[in-house]
């Protein structure tokens, strides 16, 4: 069996990956958040930093990801990343955000095949393997069935499938009869996305479809770092779990200090990874609270410290 850390835009960049794998582990391939393609004929390499050799941990397995619904612009990107010495890179049919699926990319492509034939026709001519990461439909998992048709017609190397639909956003519940149908009628090795936030989760989806050996985590293993490798039955013992916890925070806090400019943008930054991690911290969200009024770093560190300092803090289950 496999676990993926999804991609996060925010959160799971390198420096986070290259933590989470150091202090947590559990996790076979980290996939990078979405770099969007734009109308050039030159890939500008900022847009590569996060997936540069350089700033990602040798010993991790990395996929890089692309936003985008023009083959020319998907191959002149994958051809450049491809160069960096990646060989396969995913591509994001499933970004559900309007502001995404109205220009026809993420979720929005969904429900024209046409365009993803029309992409795949150009983009698979590279020297690198396309993955892809979809949802069940825009609208509804008919979509999905007839995006599924597509796909099967060229060589891909897995198709990862978030049991929702675009509309849903990340509200409701997956639907896994439809998940179901649409991986059964899918040619390539499948992974399965959503909704993996405990072991009991993971138990209860791994023993419906015992022919998936491949398992996404997103939000579940960012607010439990310790999910990953618990699911792979690796037992960390509980007294160490805060201090790992302070490891990861502080290796987080301090790369945000040193790159973002000011301490407004430094405590937003560090609200968003509380807002994670509290579903196992806080049981009644005062600590979030405080931290969520915190506008600069000696306030935040005092009230993040508060946190990370009792290992009495953190509970196993979800508890929010
Ligand atoms: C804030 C946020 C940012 C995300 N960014 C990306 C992204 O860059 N690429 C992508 O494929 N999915 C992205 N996703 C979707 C996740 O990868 C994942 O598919 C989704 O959260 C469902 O999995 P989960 O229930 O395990 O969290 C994002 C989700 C959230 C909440």
């Amino acid at each position: 069996m496999n676990l993926f850390l999804a991609p996060i835009q925010g959160m799971t960049i390198a420096c986070y990956r290259n933590l989470f794998s150091e202090l947590f582990g559990g996790i076979d391939a980290y996939y990078a958040p979405f770099i969007a393609t734009a109308d050039m004929d030159k890939v500008n390499p900022v847009l590569l930093k996060d997936i540069m050799v350089e700033n990602n941990n040798k010993d991790i397995k990395i996929i890089p990801q692309i936003l985008s619904n023009n083959g020319t612009e998907f191959k002149l990107f994958s051809d450049v990343i491809a160069d960096m010495g990646y060989n396969e890179i995913n591509w994001n049919i499933g970004c559900p955000f309007p502001m995404v699926t109205r220009k026809k990319r993420g979720s929005g492509i969904l429900p024209y095949p046409d365009m993803i034939k029309k992409l795949l026709d150009i983009a698979c001519a590279g020297k690198y393997t396309i993955t892809v990461k979809m949802r069940l439909g825009l609208e509804n998992s008919e979509e999905g069935m007839r995006v599924v048709e597509v796909l099967n017609e060229y060589p891909l190397g897995g198709v990862i499938i978030h049991a929702r639909t675009g509309k849903q956003m990340y509200t409701g519940s997956v639907d896994l009869d439809s998940f179901e149908a649409i991986a059964s009628a899918c040619k390539h090795e499948i992974t399965y996305n959503g909704d993996i936030f405990t072991y009991d989760d993971y138990l209860r989806i791994s023993t419906r479809f015992p022919y998936i050996k491949n398992f996404m985590l997103g939000r579940g293993a960012l607010s439990n770092p310790f999910l990953p490798s618990a699911i792979k039955g690796k037992t960390i013992p509980h007294e160490d779990k805060m201090s790992l916890l302070k490891e990861f925070h502080d290796g987080i806090f301090s790369y945000y200090k040193n790159t973002l400019s000011g301490d407004k943008h430094l405590c937003d930054k560090m609200k968003e990874f509380w807002r994670q991690l509290s579903a196992h911290t806080d049981k009644d969200g005062k600590l979030l609270k405080r931290i969520k009024k915190c506008h600069n770093s000696n306030d935040y560190l005092e009230a993040a410290n508060q946190i990370l300092s009792s290992s009495s803090m953190w509970s196993d289950s979800p508890i929010r």
